[in-house]
């Protein structure tokens, strides 16, 4: 089966006993780009990521990565698919190689001291690749991890929350390591709280909101949903954080296009020390 779309989900049911999470989610993620899945915290987010995973089934509707479908064939999606969950698979007591050169060697992969070499170099590891992994910044631990998803070239991957906790400077290498992966035609798709993440990083964005997409299109046709705001003859244009404000609170309350606020955000950012 080929298809333009590394990922194409429809109808996605999910429920956690009484609470229906999942309404009916539909979207797609074209091959080659950089999807933003946005939403706040117990949207569903993780459960439409694990049931693309393979990890969760869904209640009713059709997950399909990579052209196979996640139910009928979730050998063919796990072997396509690289997944990078909120919490690292690094092993600190392992350096930043040697932790490459053992998923390397798991995955029966030819040349894996190369293959560590090149991950490193790529993700700007190469100074730190002899350190024990324990002494990485949470930024150089990300990217370490984000590198270890990357072996053996899986043409999709999936970031669940890339940047949480981590700060300001360590975002930034995050987000240029999963640039770095779309300029290598990787598709990604990521999901974030964070608004100007999904703004700088991708191709189209979706926000999930009580079970369902509510919205879903590139920045540019999502500020089209606000009008730009007149001050003075100067135009300012709407933040994508004025957006998701205005069309979540619209839907929750049913009102009209009221700009909430932004709300503080408050970085966990957990300093780990062996
Ligand atoms: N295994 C589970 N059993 C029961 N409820 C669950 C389970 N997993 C998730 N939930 C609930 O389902 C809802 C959606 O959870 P999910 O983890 O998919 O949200 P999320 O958008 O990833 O949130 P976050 O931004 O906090 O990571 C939440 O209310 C959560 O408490
Ligand atoms: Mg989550």
């Amino acid at each position: 089966m080929s298809t333009d779309a590394a990922i194409r989900v429809r109808g996605l049911e999910k429920s956690y006993k009484d609470l229906h999470v999942l309404r009916g989610v539909d979207f797609d993620v074209a091959t080659g780009s950089i999807f933003a899945l946005l939403g706040s915290n117990g949207a569903g987010k993780t459960t439409v990521i694990r049931i693309l995973a393979t990890l969760l089934k869904a209640d009713a509707g059709t997950a399909v990565a990579n052209g196979f479908d996640v139910a009928a064939q979730p050998g063919e999606v796990r072997e396509s698919i690289s997944l990078t969950g909120q919490f690292a698979a690094v092993d600190e007591v392992l350096t930043g190689r040697e932790n490459l050169v053992l998923v390397a060697k798991l995955r029966h992969l030819e040349n894996p001291g190369g293959i560590a070499d090149d991950l490193l170099a790529r993700f700007a590891l190469t100074d730190a690749g002899g350190r024990r992994a324990g002494t990485y910044s949470g930024g150089m631990r990300r990217r370490l991890d984000i590198a270890m998803s990357l072996i053996g070239n899986p043409p999709l991957i999936i970031l669940d929350e890339p940047t949480t906790g981590l700060d300001p400077e360590a975002r930034l290498e995050v987000w240029g390591a999963v640039q770095e992966l779309a300029r290598g035609g990787t598709t990604v798709l990521l999901t974030t709280q964070y608004l100007d993440e999904a703004e700088q990083l991708a191709d189209r964005i979706a926000i999930l909101h009580e079970g369902r997409i509510i919205v879903n299109g590139t920045l540019a046709e999502l500020k089209q949903l606000l009008p730009p705001a007149k001050v003075e003859y100067v135009e300012k244009q709407p933040s994508l954080e004025e957006i998701f404000f205005a069309v979540v609170g619209n839907r929750t309350t049913g009102a009209g296009a009221t700009v909430a606020a932004p709300a503080a955000e408050t970085d966990t950012t957990r300093k780990e020390r062996s």
